[in-house]
């Protein structure tokens, strides 16, 4: 079934009022992450957030492309004016992750965390974040399947979309407006509520316990992965003990 519709911004207006003013909407643009970025620089107040229809430069980590149908995703990127020092900055990643994982319980999905950015849902890949950095800004940049029932052979991950994970079209409208609520929540966590942020991170990571392979800065690393430390790094078990991780650029279950 094609799904193809607009983003109604009188649904958005009603279900959320709040937000309605901070929602600056292009019915096509390259990438989000860029106009928010332009948008940041020239002075737009915090929380404002970029909502495309469709991307035609969308991109994932490490250079990757992020593309998706027209009509059946939401791309959509936040401008943060962070409180926090800038070496915390790197939490905006997790904080997101968790706030997507959250929203998805709304629609009945049980989401997962990997870290330190990706959503999972039933062993495949739901949703991509870019957080990246300005000057005395952030911005996390959200690519989110809903009503995305195809996809390309050639993915990196296995990917999947709310609707394939509950049988059921749903409203982006009220998809996004879930996902606003919690990222407000957890991202004003960051600073001084970073401990409970984690707690609730880890409750839903998907890596935790498990044999894991990481490459960060050029080197592989194998073992258990064991959590998280107090900071979000991640804590690995190698046989020459455990190691820690700011960034990784490829982590794989094995
Ligand atoms: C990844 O998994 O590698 C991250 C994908 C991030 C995609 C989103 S879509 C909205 C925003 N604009 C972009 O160009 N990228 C992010």
């Amino acid at each position: 079934m094609k799904v193809e519709q607009e983003w109604d911004g009188e649904i958005l207006r009603e279900l959320s009022p709040e937000w309605a003013g901070k929602i600056i909407f292009l019915p096509e643009c390259g990438s989000t992450n860029d106009e928010a970025h332009k948008l940041a620089l020239k002075g737009a107040v915090h929380h404002s957030i970029v909502l495309t229809e469709f991307q035609t430069a969308g991109r994932g980590r490490r250079g990757q492309a992020w593309s998706c149908p027209r009509g059946e995703g939401l791309a959509c990127s936040m401008i943060v004016r962070p409180k926090a020092a800038p070496a915390l900055w790197s939490r905006h990643a997790l904080a997101a992750g968790l706030a997507l994982a959250e929203a998805l319980d709304v629609f009945g999905l049980s989401a997962g965390v990997k870290w330190p950015n990706d959503v999972w849902v039933g062993g495949k890949k739901i949703c991509g974040i870019l957080v990246e950095a300005g000057s005395d800004f952030v911005i996390v940049g959200i690519g989110l399947n809903i009503n995305v029932r195809m996809f390309p052979d050639d993915l990196a991950h296995p990917a999947t979309s709310i609707a394939l994970g509950t049988g059921a079209v749903v409203s982006r409208e009220e998809v996004l407006i879930s996902l606003l609520h919690r990222l407000r929540v957890r991202l004003e966590q960051i600073d001084a509520g970073f401990p409970e942020l984690m707690k609730a991170w880890a409750t839903r990571c998907v890596l935790t316990g498990n044999q894991i392979e990481l490459e960060s800065n050029g080197r592989l690393t194998t073992g258990c992965m064991e959590g998280l430390s107090a900071n979000g790094e991640l804590l690995v078990r190698t046989p020459g003990g455990i190691k820690k991780f700011l960034q990784a650029n490829t982590i794989r279950l094995r």
